[in-house]
């Protein structure tokens, strides 16, 4: 689809990927529309920007998703692509009961997987309003694969890539809508910081990415490390009958 001339909301553009996103897609000549929950991060943020707004909101709070919805519709009729980038990971131990991975768990779910099942659905009929449109998930390489550092993470974006298959087949004879999913290896942000992201690769590497995935329509985009287990992995569950 086209790279520029879109307007574009990316949920967690204030910091590391979704940052790194809106600045490849910013000076491109798009429209960006950031999100996050510290209003000082977001005008930070804007500065690095240009043509571009943010809207400040918890994703993981359901109020927070309808009011940032009701915001996109009623000021920016146009947006034709969101990119559900903002997300939670907890480290834990599972030997460790007193570390309430259960609770762990349940936030990493209702952020990673709920919330944006949630946010898709409040936006989807704008976005089909639209001559050609995308929903971009930020999902992971930890969605094959679990490890006992980020015990209950993996499952949450093993989750998000789920539901986004199933949005990519429920709208695959709509050729106005399209359906990414990014994969990120360990990428060198604060998110990564206490797992060794240091040793990850640049955001801005996910970012040239997917801006290549998204101008040649490949809406499967693993990023760095992820291309070998994908290239294993998709092969063998694409002959799931679906
Ligand atoms: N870094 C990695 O190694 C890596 C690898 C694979 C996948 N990923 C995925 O990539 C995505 C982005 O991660 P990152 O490394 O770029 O993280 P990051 O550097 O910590 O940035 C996270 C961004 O999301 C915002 N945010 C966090 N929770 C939010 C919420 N509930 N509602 C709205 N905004 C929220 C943050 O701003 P506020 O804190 O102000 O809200 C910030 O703008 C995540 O989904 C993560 O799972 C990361």
């Amino acid at each position: 689809m086209k790279t520029t001339g879109n307007t574009v909301f990316i949920s967690g553009g204030s910091a590391g990927i979704g940052l790194a996103i809106a600045q490849k897609l910013s000076a491109a000549g798009n429209k960006i529309i950031i999100n996050g929950r510290d209003e000082t991060r977001l005008q930070n943020a804007l500065k690095k920007l240009d043509n571009a707004v943010a809207i400040q909101g918890d994703l993981s709070i359901p109020a927070d998703r309808v009011r940032i919805a009701e915001d996109l519709k009623a000021n920016h009729p146009e947006v034709n692509i969101i990119i559900n980038n903002a997300g939670a990971a907890f480290m834990n131990s599972l030997d460790d009961p007193t570390n309430d991975a259960a609770e762990k768990a349940y936030q990493e779910i209702n952020t990673n997987y709920i919330s944006i099942i949630h946010f898709t659905s409040l936006v989807l009929q704008q976005l089909l309003q639209q001559e050609e449109a995308a929903v971009i998930n930020v999902s992971s390489i930890a969605a094959f694969r679990s490890n006992k550092f980020l015990p209950t993470y993996s499952a949450s974006k093993a989750a998000l890539h789920s539901y986004t298959q199933a949005l990519r087949d429920t709208f695959a004879e709509n050729e106005k809508l399209n359906v990414y999913e990014v994969y990120p290896p360990l990428v060198n942000t604060e998110f990564s910081a206490e797992i060794g992201g240091a040793n990850g690769i640049p955001p801005s590497e996910v970012a040239d990415e997917l801006y290549a995935a998204i101008e040649k329509n490949q809406f499967e985009v693993p990023v760095g490390d992820t291309k070998k287990i994908h290239s294993l992995v998709n092969p063998i569950t694409d002959q799931v009958p679906h």
